[in-house]
């Protein structure tokens, strides 16, 4: 059974003026599209991994996934797995200085020293990843880290699990905001959904 897109579950203009509808409207309908076909056609050429979670496909650095494929699963594999968890984690009714609920927030607190301190690591992670790539707030063992990484990749391919996830990529901004990055990760906090994270955190091992 081919992957499939996972729904938006919200209008595309729901996050304006935070994040604008033509930018969501070609990140989630060609961007994301895009990653979870090139998926599904990369594993024609491995037809075990037909249906296969991709959470388990990505891990270890892909490890289950054959040489010939490797860098389409990685690059479209992650995509798809990225966006994803992007789409679920952004909240149409956010709201300008929300934070952290729950035994996250607990968490953050005790990991990092409070929310702001947190926020600071996670903008700096953003802002100076080079190119393209994410900033995520990971559980690895038993401790919250701030990473960031390059192109597709995910946190699960070295064993963390991402609680949250900001897409940095050109394509998640650059209609609104051109080269102002640190504007789009400003504006990103106030649509971030602190309920679904902390259900991540919840569910992660
Ligand atoms: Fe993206």
């Amino acid at each position: 059974m081919p992957l499939e897109q996972k729904p938006l579950g919200f209008d595309s203009a729901a996050l304006e003026p935070s994040i604008d509808k033509q930018t969501m409207e070609i990140h989630y309908g060609k961007h994301y599209a895009a990653y979870v076909n090139n998926y599904n056609d990369a594993v024609k050429k491995q037809p075990e991994l037909d249906g296969k979670p991709l959470h388990e496909v990505l891990a270890k650095d892909c490890a289950m996934v054959k040489e010939e494929i490797k860098t389409a699963v990685r690059n479209n594999g992650g995509g798809a797995h990225n966006h994803a968890l992007f789409w679920e984690i952004l909240n149409p009714a956010g709201k300008p200085g929300a934070e952290p609920v729950g035994k996250l927030a607990d968490a953050i607190k005790r990991d990092f020293g409070g929310f702001a301190q947190f926020k600071e690591k996670f903008e700096a992670a953003a802002k100076t990843r080079f190119g393209s790539g994410w900033a995520w707030l990971i559980k690895k063992g038993d401790k919250l880290e701030v990473i960031s990484t390059a192109n597709q990749d995910s946190p699960i391919m070295q064993g963390a699990f991402p609680v949250i996830g900001l897409d940095v990529w050109e394509h998640a901004y650059y209609l609104k905001y051109q080269n102002r990055r640190p504007d789009y990760i400003t504006a990103w906090w106030n649509v971030v959904n602190w309920k679904v994270a902390d259900d991540r955190f919840g569910r992660a091992k």
